[in-house]
């Protein structure tokens, strides 16, 4: 079993291959955080706790004479509030009488094998892996608040699972404006963080800070993950390195709202807290009611962030996005949106397909502008219906032609957005989250519909559904273009309007899980202007996302190894587009282009309709290679060859098959120079003593000879040079 009790000593072990995190439950009750680190072999960790009396820090009444036991600098599992620790805390809460105090004492547990889903909301899937769950329940009895703790540990992938629950045992209302999902402390450590910041069309990119005694916050208030801090955060020892160093990671399974605080307190001591951000928000918890917060994913690993990333692909292909598609084949796809923007026909749609078709692309998908009166983006969101001027014969003849030629078709969505000019707007104005008498802000000309109101969410449910029956359809993308502001329900009473924000991430996440179970065939492609919503919430319901509305190859190679932390490359859109780039006007060979988004699910979005011969015939070329590599690049583990955030001459990542019977090796570089430095790259995950051919010539190697040596190449001239190696063991 991977959760241990020890009765005699009051405390837990949590245990996977090669992690260990302790709580004891102290002589007061209160849930102790005594280690989390590589495996202990069997010590309990509070001798670390050595009492100081610290001025200024409160000690709890049964502790008064007891002065090095202030709760202020004790590390902890989960806080109360107003209490005395002065630190940020995981609750707050305000009861019946006013009070903002809230103490909680260790009640009782449970441990089970297994692990159940969370009401409402994505969580990490099971499956028939070795899992098991520990639930602590805390409580004050005074004011009558019941705290589950969630632990389910996942013994073999290195990941504990928490989320919070918290239950209303009172028989009065209680007003809860701060709920996390976990909270680590950390006792010691000079430690760094890591964060993935961005903005629209430069998202995640890896940052990091070293921590003094101050209060970080990554978070977000945009109604969506967003593109600006993702929620996922490292705190790794300050010389951490690709390879050396331990490292925590904490993702939170949210799609809306979050906030991490990384406080460093007094005593040297490190806490982060990370859940829904409290900012605006507010849940009236009725008598009887319990709140559950989103699931927060952590892993430990002393082998600093490449062992830390390697987990969380894991988890992420194998349990947090449907597992079905570890063994599908995903369509390479061609996306017209680059290449007509609202200006298409049905013909010209068919045309595109057809001539992609010929080369080997699997599935058309049709972007904005096919529904309502949408011709440009500043009508029709919400008038999910053909627009059957523009698409003469319909989505039906579109979905003929495709069936007819071997090729699957997808359709874009924007569900969450609602247009003034709308049919459905002039209909029904009190679905916009919007204050009554005030003008909304606006944003893309667009204002965002009330997921929290269930009518709205029937609706959506409704057209979208029969929209997917009209036709042939196996894809959507699902797209979000916009930051919410105006956080307004005129559905919900003026003391919930606090509720409005997660409210609206249930009742999206409820539309996904519906459209789902109704067409459990459909592939759902997550976007928000590219990747303003690239977090493990969506992953539950989308087996990948649309990584940036940036398709520029160069820039694309900080975006995609930012993402490359947290997110598998399964997970990660990606495609070749047309030149010069859209967004920044820079050229690029096509090779190089392939070979950045063959990182990835790999697709089309130019008008290939008016490409040479020579490039169509090299596109047919990528598109047999990529379909060659498409399981080592699924399933392989993938590898930073180079220096996060500091490698500006190249860039170089490689794929390696679990069984190390092949590897792929690709590099780009990003700034030619004359008189340049040999490259040499030492490759990983090879046997040593296993000889390797590179594909295509007689070069053999053993493995020890390319990971230790390396294998070295002179590639420096023209503009943005790439190339992609495949090396196979020889039996
Ligand atoms: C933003 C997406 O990221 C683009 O790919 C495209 O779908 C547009 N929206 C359409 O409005």
């Amino acid at each position: 079993m991977a959760i241990v009790y020890d009765e005699a000593n009051k405390y837990f072990r949590l245990l996977t291959k090669n992690s260990e995190y302790q709580i004891k439950i102290d002589e007061v009750g209160l849930a102790i955080h005594t280690y989390y680190g590589k495996p202990t072999y069997g010590t309990e960790m509070s001798y670390q706790i050595i009492p100081i009396d610290r001025g200024f820090s409160g000690n709890l009444y049964e502790l008064k004479l007891n002065r090095g036991r202030s709760i202020d600098v004790l590390p902890q599992e989960f806080t109360g509030c107003g209490i005395g620790d002065f630190r940020v805390s995981s609750l707050n809460v305000i009861s019946a009488n006013g009070s903002h105090s809230c103490d909680l004492r260790y009640k009782t547990h449970v441990i089970t094998d297994g692990k159940e889903p969370i009401p409402g909301l994505p969580y990490v899937r099971p499956y028939e892996d070795n899992v098991s769950t520990l639930v602590i329940t805390l409580e004050d009895k005074l004011i009558g608040l019941e705290v589950e703790l969630y632990y389910s540990v996942f013994e073999d992938k290195d990941i504990i699972t928490r989320h919070t629950r918290l239950i209303n045992k009172a028989d009065s209302v209680l007003d809860v404006t701060k709920a996390s999902s976990g909270m680590l402390d950390l006792q010691f450590g000079d430690w760094d963080e890591v964060h993935f910041v961005g903005k629209h069309t430069m998202e995640r990119q890896f940052t990091r800070n070293h921590l003094s005694q101050d209060i970080r916050v990554i978070s977000s208030k945009r109604g969506m993950s967003s593109h600006h801090q993702n929620p996922f955060v490292i705190i790794c020892d300050h010389d951490a390195e690709e390879n050396y160093g331990e490292c925590y990671g904490m993702m939170l399974m949210y799609s809306g709202n979050h906030k991490f605080e990384i406080e460093q307190d007094q005593a040297g001591a490190t806490r982060i807290v990370a859940g829904i951000n409290d900012d605006n928000f507010s849940w009236k918890l009725l008598q009887g009611e319990s709140f559950d917060t989103p699931e927060l994913i952590m892993t430990y690993t002393d082998g600093g962030f490449e062992t830390l990333s390697h987990n969380y692909h894991n988890i992420i292909r194998e349990n947090v996005c449907d597992r079905k598609y570890m063994d599908i084949k995903r369509p390479v796809l061609i996306n017209n949106w680059e290449a007509t923007y609202f200006d298409f026909n049905a013909d010209k749609i068919i045309d595109i397909a057809k001539t992609a078709s010929d080369l080997g692309v699997e599935m058309m998908v049709l972007d904005d502008g096919w529904f309502g009166k949408r011709d440009d983006d500043n009508s029709g969101l919400g008038d999910w219906f053909v627009n059957e001027k523009k698409l003469i014969g319909g989505l039906k003849r579109i979905s003929d032609e495709t069936d007819k030629l071997g090729m699957k078709f997808g359709l874009w969505f924007e569900p969450e957005m609602i247009n003034e000019d709308s049919e459905l707007f002039r209909k029904h104005p009190d679905w916009a989250l919007r204050d009554p008498d005030r003008n909304p802000t606006m944003s893309r000309n667009q204002m965002v519909i009330d997921m929290s109101n269930k009518a709205v969410e029937d609706y959506l449910f409704d057209c979208i559904s029969k929209i997917l029956a009209s036709a042939h359809i196996s894809y959507v993308k699902w797209d979000f273009n916009r930051s919410v502001c105006n956080v307004y329900s005129n559905n919900l009473p003026a003391d919930r309007q606090g509720e409005t924000a997660h409210r609206f991430m249930l009742g999206t996440y409820s539309l996904l899980d519906r459209l789902l179970k109704a067409y459990p065939d459909l592939m759902i492609e997550g976007c928000s202007g590219g990747g303003g919503r690239f977090d493990a919430g969506m992953l539950f319901y989308c087996p990948q996302i649309w990584c940036s509305d940036d398709t520029d190859a160069i820039e694309r190679l900080d975006i995609q190894e930012g993402t490359s932390f947290g997110y598998p490359v399964s997970t990660v859109g990606s495609h070749v587009s047309a030149v010069p780039n859209h967004q920044t006007g820079r050229t690029t060979p096509l090779n190089t282009r392939g070979i950045v988004a063959m990182s990835g699910t790999f697709g089309y979005e130019l008008d290939i309709t008016k490409l040479s011969e020579d490039e169509k015939s090299e596109i047919k070329e990528q598109i047999k290679t990529f379909n060659s590599y498409y399981w080592l690049i699924q399933k392989g583990d993938y590898y930073r060859l180079t220096k996060a955030g500091q490698n500006e001459i190249y860039k170089a990542w490689e794929f390696a098959a679990r069984d190390k019977s092949e590897a792929l090796l690709n590099i780009v570089v990003k700034r030619s120079q004359a008189n340049a430095k040999i490259k040499n790259i030492r490759l990983k995950g090879l046997d040593e003593a296993s000889v390797y051919r590179l594909q295509g010539t007689d070069q053999r190697m053993t493995g020890a000879a390319l990971m230790h040596g390396g294998y070295a190449l002179n590639l420096s001239m023209g503009d943005y040079p790439a190339v992609q190696l495949h090396f196979i063991k020889e039996v």
